[in-house]
């Protein structure tokens, strides 16, 4: 490792502690809000299917290609890139992935914000008893009036966006460890009390076969591109968050075994997320499961409403959204922070003030799109759709095939069998072609198919 990036950045003590920060950028509004409400609006059975396959055949083996990069390159994405690049004797051209990387990173906290915002929120709502003896209707009611206002959203993301900026600004190493390392195990038991009350409680069955009875028609091409790109921000991929924190990874840690560790996790805490959200919702007639980004804001204040020690359970699970949001945002920043302070000198406080702000500002094209800006459209979608439209659908696919492409093909096979010198040689066997041939050729038929689909409509 160079002094240079241990002296700015640290290293993580042990494997251990990047599995957690990992684990922690991967874990959070994506399984917790997104996994359920997509899945929801695109039939589900056949979009989890896909996304799955999605996860194993395209996602785990660029999460492998990402890591082998910032390690390698043990800089802030953009300097990672531009010295693996020269290392290879390639053109510019290449850097670009850190580039697009740092930018759709920006613009994917810009929203995070905004929505951890509501998780803050309902923080207050809970403890205060607003969920007590809910019903549907009333709790639909409820989170319709937290988005018709512009200026508590507005606060809510502020005061999320400062705990973010607050956390990178102790940088990564120091500030996340403790955090993840409790917030995790808590996560994983109460996603397991919530499934419990949903198996009694709700309709256990009919969310079952919703999430795994397989029903093609129900599924677009469109779909199957939100499926492919939710596979690449689930994982914190493409965006050069792994790459950051692969940086700071040990150089003897195995990456093959670690990345099955966090995609597994990171998959099993989605499928629960559904498994909890989806017997609420067909126990409840008023309730959709394609009723959009709302979806775990409405549904699950009805079953803390309605369960012994509501508020208390309520406000717990609300409490590790946000810190599982946290642990994620932090990913979305640092990458950016880290190139502003290695190459323009900045300092790591007015770095990470100054992508705060741009954050920021733009999540507030976010905030409107829920009220005074609904009925403006760009191809059918408002602006926070085309937000995640653009950064899920189109760049994290984008970039995500770049790293495969360049793992794959571009950097030299002794580099790669270096890099993975500690690993079991099954991964040569597997990975390799995956990310060669298989990643690559199916990121590529899916995006076009799928930015086709959306041009048709
Ligand atoms: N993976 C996180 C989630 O599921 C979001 C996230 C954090 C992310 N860092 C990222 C997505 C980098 C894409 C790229 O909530």
């Amino acid at each position: 490792m160079t002094d240079n990036t241990s002296r700015i950045h640290g290293t993580w003590s042990s494997r251990w502690t990047f599995i957690l920060a990992a684990a922690g950028s991967a874990i959070g509004l994506g399984n917790l809000w997104k996994f359920p409400y997509v899945a929801g609006a695109n039939g589900g059975g056949a979009f989890v299917l896909v996304y799955l396959l999605c996860i194993a055949l395209v996602g785990i083996p660029v999460m492998i290609a990402e890591i082998m990069l910032g390690r390698r390159g043990r800089q802030s994405p953009i300097n990672a890139m531009r010295r693996v690049t020269s290392e290879a004797g390639l053109p510019r051209f290449w850097n670009s992935i850190g580039w697009l990387g740092v930018i759709g990173a920006l613009m994917i906290l810009s929203y995070y914000a905004v929505v951890a915002g509501w998780a803050l929120q309902h923080i207050g709502a809970a403890l205060s008893g607003d969920f007590q003896g809910t019903n549907a209707l009333a709790s639909s009611q409820r989170f319709a009036a937290l988005l018709g206002d512009a200026s508590s959203l507005v606060l809510w993301q502020s005061i999320f966006m400062i705990m973010t900026v607050a956390v990178v600004i102790g940088g990564v190493v120091k500030g996340l460890g403790v955090a993840v390392r409790v917030m995790m195990p808590v996560l994983l038991l109460l996603l397991v009390l919530l499934l419990i009350f949903g198996y009694r409680e709700g309709n256990f069955s009919a969310g079952w076969s919703f999430m795994f009875n397989l029903d093609f028609g129900a599924l677009t091409l469109h779909g199957v591109l939100v499926a492919l790109g939710h596979s690449f921000f689930t994982l914190s991929l493409g965006m050069g968050a792994i790459m950051a924190y692969g940086a700071y990874m040990p150089d003897n840690a195995r990456i093959g075994s670690t990345v099955l560790m966090i995609g597994g996790l990171d998959t099993v805490v989605s499928i629960m997320a559904g498994l909890v959200i989806f017997p609420i919702v067909f126990a409840h007639p008023e309730l959709q499961p394609s009723e959009g980004p709302g979806l775990l804001f409405v549904s699950l204040p009805v079953a803390f409403g309605n369960m012994p020690a509501g508020l208390f359970f309520g406000a717990l699970f609300f409490i590790l959204v946000t810190l599982a949001a946290w642990s994620s945002a932090i990913s979305l920043l640092e990458p950016g922070v880290a190139w502003l302070i290695e190459s323009k000198g900045m300092s790591r406080v007015t770095a990470n003030l100054s992508l705060g702000l741009i954050a920021w500002v733009l999540g507030l094209g976010t905030v409107l799109s829920f009220n005074a800006w609904e009925d403006y459209r760009l191809l059918g979608f408002n602006f926070f759709e085309f937000l995640d439209f653009i950064t899920s659908s189109v760049m994290l696919p984008l970039t995500g095939l770049f790293i495969a492409v360049f793992v794959g093909w571009v950097m030299k096979e002794y580099i790669v069998r270096e890099e993975l010198a500690d690993d079991s040689p099954w991964m040569m066997g597997i990975w390799y072609p995956l990310v060669r041939y298989l990643s690559p050729i199916l990121v590529a038929v899916v995006l076009v198919a799928g930015i086709y689909d959306v041009l048709l409509r």
